[in-house]
């Protein structure tokens, strides 16, 4: 088989994308700022490209030779920029599938609520235009983002806290996200498009401190706070997570589909479990 490209290889996401693919004794290749890093992190396992979005150079050294491309960056003012510019080199070396790791849904339709769902959206557009067989993949809110912070938190003793303590959200686990990029990636047909992938059920915050509760065998209190102002020059990265904070107090991302079940036949991971997971794994670092 032909080497799979990806991007943000080295990332949340990208790190268990490419475990999975090297699992299968797939030919990964990693796009890298920092070869050295990647190099002590994946080993000799893949093959590591030094590169940038910005430089198209290194992009189309990256791209020769490659069969699929899971498509990742981090949320940047230059997001849809720098996908944009994977895409182009990618069609123009003859790339056959793009497996894009785009936005949540909710952040992406409808338009106009987040800046870092419009530029997702743009690289959607973009990628519909062209003669090259894609996906995107909008997963809902990661447990390993928005809940293992909640849980450092609570172990630090601090309470739960949210603007709405009633508005739920489908948390995904990023294990999952990544199964359903690997399945996507080595498939032998796709059906394109755009697919919401969220996890089993939706979680608001007063639950969430009722099942760190039990897990930890203390009471934790769920307090309802409003956001921080967000400062007037705040950057790309910040105005967009206190986006997400208001859609989320709005109920926009209590949702959930059948799509992670439908896809790899088996229910997507659950909050229950990756609360209990994530604080056995915590104690086991304590010693
Ligand atoms: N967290 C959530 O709940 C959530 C929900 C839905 C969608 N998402 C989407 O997930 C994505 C973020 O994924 P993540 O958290 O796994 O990312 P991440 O951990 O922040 O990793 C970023 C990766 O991008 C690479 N990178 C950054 N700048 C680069 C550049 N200029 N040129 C080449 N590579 C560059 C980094 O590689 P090097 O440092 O090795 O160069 C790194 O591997 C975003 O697009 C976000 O919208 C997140």
């Amino acid at each position: 088989m032909s080497p799979i490209l990806v991007t943000g290889a080295t990332g949340r996401l990208g790190q268990l994308v490419v475990e999975r693919l090297v699992a299968q004794k797939l030919p990964v290749h990693a796009l890298t700022r920092h070869p050295d890093a990647a190099r002590q992190l994946f080993g000799t396992t893949v093959r590591i490209v030094p590169g940038e979005f910005a430089d198209r150079i290194s992009l189309d050294t990256a791209v020769r030779g490659i069969d699929r491309l899971l498509l990742l960056s981090p949320i940047s003012q230059s997001l849809a920029a720098s996908q944009i510019a994977v895409v182009n080199a990618a069609k123009a070396a003859g790339v056959r599938r793009i497996v894009k790791i785009s936005g949540s849904d909710w952040t992406i339709d409808p338009p106009g609520g987040s800046i870092a769902g419009d530029a997702h959206a743009a690289v959607e557009q973009h990628l519909r235009r062209l003669p090259v067989e894609s996906v995107c993949l909008r997963p809902n809110a990661w447990m390993q983002v928005s809940l293992a912070n909640t849980i450092k938190q609570v172990r630090a003793g601090y309470p739960v806290t949210a603007a709405n303590l009633d508005a739920g959200v489908g948390y995904i686990d990023a294990r999952d996200i990544a199964d359903v990029a690997v399945h996507l990636l080595l498939a032998d047909r796709i059906a394109g498009g755009a697919l919401n992938l969220t996890g089993p059920d939706v979680k608001t915050p007063r639950q969430i401190a009722d099942l760190i509760a039990t897990a930890l065998g203390r009471r934790v209190a769920a307090i309802a706070k409003a956001p921080s102002p967000i400062a007037a020059d705040a950057d790309f990265e910040h105005r967009a997570i206190a986006q997400f904070s208001t859609l989320i107090a709005a109920g926009c991302a209590a949702v959930t589909t059948d799509v992670v079940a439908s896809l790899l036949g088996r229910p997507p991971r659950s909050v229950e479990a990756f609360i209990f997971e994530h604080l056995a794994a915590q104690a086991a670092l304590a010693g």
